[in-house]
């Protein structure tokens, strides 16, 4: 993997950020948010290379901020007034990426019936963010490295060479050492992208950061909807001990996703136990319960469920039930204070 020798930082980042000294405040860089080492160390590595012209390659799972990271650094650098382009290359068929790229002649092949500017000279004078560009077939790669080495390529149809100046951003999820030995990434073009690589840490790294990024995620809902939506504690501990494998996507859509269907406590289910929020299904005198109910909650279930059916009379519940009035009061209201502690702990 190339890799370059980094110098000390030189300028000051306070003024790309809010970053607070605060112990256990969240801080931010840019368009990113986080205040572990990881992210840390990230934040300078985007600092430095921010005010060069380098090619920038980053590498990290999915969700991980690879786009808002390239936009930082658009943001940060000195072209930060001309485009941001962000193209992802996996989604665009073969036969089309070079066209959108680097433009095409009108009649250059079927279906150009007009001509056009490619993202390369759409983003004259500032940023091109090429994501998933591993996903490139070989023949295309070679184009593409060409551009990056001479500055000019060929709209397709024309052999007049065009000229544009851009900073290429690339990002892959995959490690592309791999991707030259497994999935066709050409070296040559791995060196050229990677002149300056940077890792975008897994949520799973980043100690700290996981509470401090779904707290940012509800505030910010909270101020767009004008509510006052809280976690509840268990909410927080699941946001604490799952391990977020979708990373800041994930954890981002999961905080929305609870943020809606709170009224006032936002409870976040935990991932690996979703059948936990599934509702038995009751159907005259039968009730089933979903495979992989926890049995604390099955028990649980069956106990509200019969209680019901008996209409709220507690002594036949109990009967039912098998288990003495007493046992019953008790389980009722341990439910009862679970309930409460839901909220009060929030
Ligand atoms: N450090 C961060 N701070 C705030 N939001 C983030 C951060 N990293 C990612 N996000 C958010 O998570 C989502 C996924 O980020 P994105 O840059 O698209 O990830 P990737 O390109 O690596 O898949 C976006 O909504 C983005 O705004
Ligand atoms: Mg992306």
């Amino acid at each position: 993997m190339a890799s370059i020798e980094l110098e000390a930082p030189t300028s000051d980042r306070a003024a790309a950020g809010s970053a607070n000294p605060r112990a256990g405040a969240l801080q931010s860089y840019g368009l990113l948010y986080g205040s572990s080492p990881a992210m840390q160390e990230l934040y300078e590595q985007i600092e430095r290379v921010a005010s060069t012209d380098a090619t920038a390659l980053i590498i990290g799972e999915s969700g991980t901020g690879k786009e808002l990271i390239a936009r930082t650094i658009h943001e940060q650098s000195t072209r930060k007034e001309a485009p941001f382009i962000a193209v992802n290359c996996g989604a665009i068929p073969d036969e089309l990426i070079e066209a959108e790229l680097f433009g095409h002649e009108k009649g250059s092949f079927t279906g150009a019936i007009q001509g056009r500017v490619g993202y390369f000279e759409h983003a004259n004078g500032g940023t091109l963010f090429l994501d998933e560009v591993t996903e490139m077939t070989p023949v295309r790669q070679v184009k593409l490295l060409r551009a990056l080495e001479t500055g000019t390529f060929y709209r397709v149809g024309s052999s007049e060479a065009s000229y544009s100046d851009v900073r290429v951003i690339a990002a892959t999820n995959r490690d592309p050492v791999t991707a030259v030995k497994e999935n066709g990434l050409r070296e040559d073009l791995m060196y050229r992208l990677a002149v300056f690589p940077l890792r975008a840490p897994p949520l799973r790294e980043r100690d700290g950061d996981r509470e401090l990024l779904a707290q940012h995620f509800l505030n910010e809902l909270n101020e767009r909807e004008g509510t006052q939506k809280v976690f509840s504690k268990r909410a927080l501990e699941t946001v604490r001990s799952w391990s977020w494998p979708g990373n800041v996507r994930e954890l981002k859509n999961a905080v929305y996703r609870a943020f809606i269907l709170a009224e006032k406590v936002v409870e976040i289910p935990h991932p690996h136990l979703v059948s936990r929020v599934k509702k038995p299904v009751t159907q005259g005198d039968a009730m089933s319960v979903w495979i992989g109910t926890p049995l604390a909650d099955a028990q649980k279930q069956i106990i509200l469920g019969t209680l019901k059916y008996c209409g709220g009379d507690k002594r036949r519940a109990a009967r039912a039930l098998g288990v003495s009035l007493k046992t019953l009061y008790n389980r009722l209201g341990a439910y009862g204070s679970e309930e409460r502690e839901g909220e009060e702990e929030a």
